[in-house]
């Protein structure tokens, strides 16, 4: 997870991540601030979805003590619901506690909640001016966002959220052969040629959220009508070939 977020251009940028409710933005936004938090960089986590309690629970399924590391002061979580304050205030809130306590790696989980709250010039200002803020304060971000399953992915592509943020991540269910897969790709990332697979991942208590690698011989992933281009006795076919071959019968 982190060398997806954190490896190389990613570091100092802003990374929307996108995804229906249960794609796993909030356990890869954990996962990131884990990573953070033991190599003893701070992080900010901004957090909606989820009260204290339920986050430390949450992690702790996965073997990370969040609260350790919040009650050493490695790990700040703000909870106040963007109707509390003003856009303005709000962005204040993150910009000092930014600065004060020198921190690294900011998630906002999720930046859906300030649009529906803020109308949509205050929301557009706030996204622009906080993401302003965080490059220039050299910290690595993810904004959660959390979008409908029927979402076409051009149509993320395209809003103004998309358009302020270095790059895109999003999360997926695929439905294949009959089981849901979970898929991870990077849609966008500023200033450099990435990724173009469309990789798989799984949420496992030992790892977390872990990267199993790229689909293959499968087709329309993105579309909600994904099927795989080669048939299972021809994969049966070769699986055979090679066992027999290791064994040098062939
Ligand atoms: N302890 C766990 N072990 C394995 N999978 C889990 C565990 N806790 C949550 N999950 C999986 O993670 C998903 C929820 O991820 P979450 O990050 O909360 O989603 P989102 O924030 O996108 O709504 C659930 O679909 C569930 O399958
Ligand atoms: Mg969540």
């Amino acid at each position: 997870m982190d060398t997806l977020l954190c490896g190389g251009v990613y570091e100092n940028s802003t990374t929307l991540m996108t995804g229906a409710s249960g794609s796993g933005k909030t356990i890869a936004a954990l996962h990131f601030i884990m990573e953070g938090a033991k190599r003893g960089e701070k992080s900010l986590l901004i957090e909606f979805e989820e009260s204290p309690d339920q986050l430390y629970r949450n992690a702790k399924s996965f073997g990370w003590d969040l609260e350790k590391y919040v009650k050493n002061g490695l790990v700040k979580i703000v909870c106040h619901y963007p109707a509390d304050l003003k856009a303005e205030q709000y962005l204040k809130v993150i910009q000092d506690m930014v600065l004060t306590n020198k921190i690294k790696r900011v998630v906002l989980d999720s930046i859906s909640d300030f649009q529906r709250i803020y109308n949509e010039r205050k929301f557009r200002a706030f996204v622009i001016d906080l993401n302003t803020f965080l490059r220039m304060s050299d910290v690595t971000s993810v904004l959660t966002n959390t979008t409908s399953q029927i979402l076409e992915v051009t149509e993320i592509a395209e809003t103004h959220l998309a358009t302020t943020t270095d790059n895109i991540v999003i999360l997926k269910y695929v439905e294949l052969g009959g089981r849901m897969h979970r898929l991870i790709s990077v849609l966008k990332q500023r200033g450099s040629k990435h990724e173009k697979d469309l990789m798989e991942f799984e949420v496992t208590t030992e790892t977390g959220i872990e990267i199993l690698g790229p689909f293959r011989d499968v087709e329309n992933l993105m579309s909600g009508s994904a099927r795989r281009t080669r048939r299972i006795g021809e994969e049966k076919a070769e699986r055979d070939f090679i066992q027999e071959a290791v064994a040098g019968r062939i």
